[in-house]
């Protein structure tokens, strides 16, 4: 069967092969993740891993559909925003393959590529998206023919908030799967917990949010003597109130009753929780995808370029990545 776009995910730790069929249909995708034994990530390592892996993995993402290079019509990458050379040595596969295979190349965005497979897995049609990952954390509504941010983290993002609150414990990356662990086995050694003893500063400005504080305030806690598992959770509790709270604003504000996460926060169920129900108090829904399309995946970059190829498609040329490409800067030409 011909005609599947092939997507090519690379803008940070995560190289990523996906694949749409000719219909659009999702297939999961082969994926692998540098992670590193300590420190954290370093751009140029893991564009190397990405060099060192892309081939066999590419194969891998064939084979699993049964499908051979003949089968693909055309290429997707993710363009930005993200890690340059990260984003380059993506860039450069998705450029050699289409010239080796004679099919388009499409360059899309990688924010908007997480909210359009959110809205095609669960069937939501105008929701506002909270966008949580390890580098962003976004409250975004489409607003005449753009996704606009109408709220977003001052520092750092939800997740590498958490990865770096965990690294400090001694908690390798990904953080945040553990911190969600530690945090229910709090919960299930204390049914009916306390925050006497566990505050933490709340960051909320505006739509705005921060989280740098909270960060260093756990930190102090566990300096302080109290425990990992209480401080996750309390951290948990405490970061995930302040992005239900800006989607709850965004929600009255824009009057959508549809509220759909993305990123690889959302993969955390304590706030697919949270944000069913604020969204159930409101007389909405809350969506969120399946774990494998909210963390950093090449299917979700095969559906966009899927959408956008009836409308254009990225000549040699224009090719180029853009680290810090903004939601609100593609034009979203299709309903
Ligand atoms: P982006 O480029 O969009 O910022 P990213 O490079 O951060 O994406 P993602 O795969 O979207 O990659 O998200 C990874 C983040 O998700 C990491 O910070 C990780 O700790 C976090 N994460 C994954 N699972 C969970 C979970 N169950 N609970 C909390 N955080 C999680
Ligand atoms: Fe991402």
């Amino acid at each position: 069967m011909s005609g599947w776009t092939l997507g090519i995910e690379t803008t940070a730790h995560t190289l990523s092969f996906g694949l749409v069929d000719a219909e659009g249909v999702p297939y999961p995708a082969a994926s692998d993740t540098l992670r590193p034994d300590e420190g954290g990530i370093h751009p140029r390592e893991a564009a190397d891993h990405h060099k060192d892996v892309a081939k066999a993995l590419f194969e891998q993402s064939l084979e699993q559909q049964n499908l051979t290079p003949a089968d693909i019509s055309a290429v997707a990458y993710s363009q930005g925003p993200g890690l340059g050379p990260c984003l380059r040595v993506g860039a450069a596969i998705a450029r050699g393959l289409a010239t080796r295979m004679n099919v388009p190349l499409i360059g899309v965005n990688h924010c908007v590529a997480h909210i359009e497979i959110g809205r095609q897995q669960c069937g939501c049609d105008d929701p506002v998206l909270l966008y949580v990952s390890g580098g962003n954390t976004q409250v975004i509504a489409r607003l005449n023919g753009r996704y606009r941010v109408l709220g977003e983290t001052l520092d750092i993002g939800i997740g590498n908030m958490l990865d770096k609150f965990a690294r400090a414990q001694g908690i390798p990356f990904p953080g945040g799967p553990v911190i969600e662990q530690k945090a229910r086995a709090y919960l299930d050694a204390n049914p009916n917990p306390s925050m006497e003893g566990l505050q933490l500063p709340y960051a909320v400005r505006g739509m705005d949010l921060a989280f740098s504080g909270l960060m260093t305030a756990a930190q102090r806690l566990i300096e302080q003597g109290a425990s990992l598992e209480a401080v996750c959770w309390s951290l948990q509790e405490h970061a995930f109130a302040s992005c239900v709270e800006v989607a709850e604003r965004a929600m009255a504000h824009t009057g959508k009753a549809e509220l759909l996460l993305g990123g690889g926060v959302a993969c955390n169920q304590r706030l697919r929780t949270m944000c069913e129900e604020m969204a159930k108090d409101r007389d909405g829904q809350s969506f969120a995808p399946p774990r494998m399309y909210c963390i950093d995946n090449g299917t979700m970059i095969a559906l966009l370029g899927f959408i956008e190829l009836r409308h254009r498609t990225t000549p040699l040329s224009e090719s180029g990545i853009d680290q810090y490409l903004r939601t609100d800067q593609t034009p979203i030409a299709w309903s």
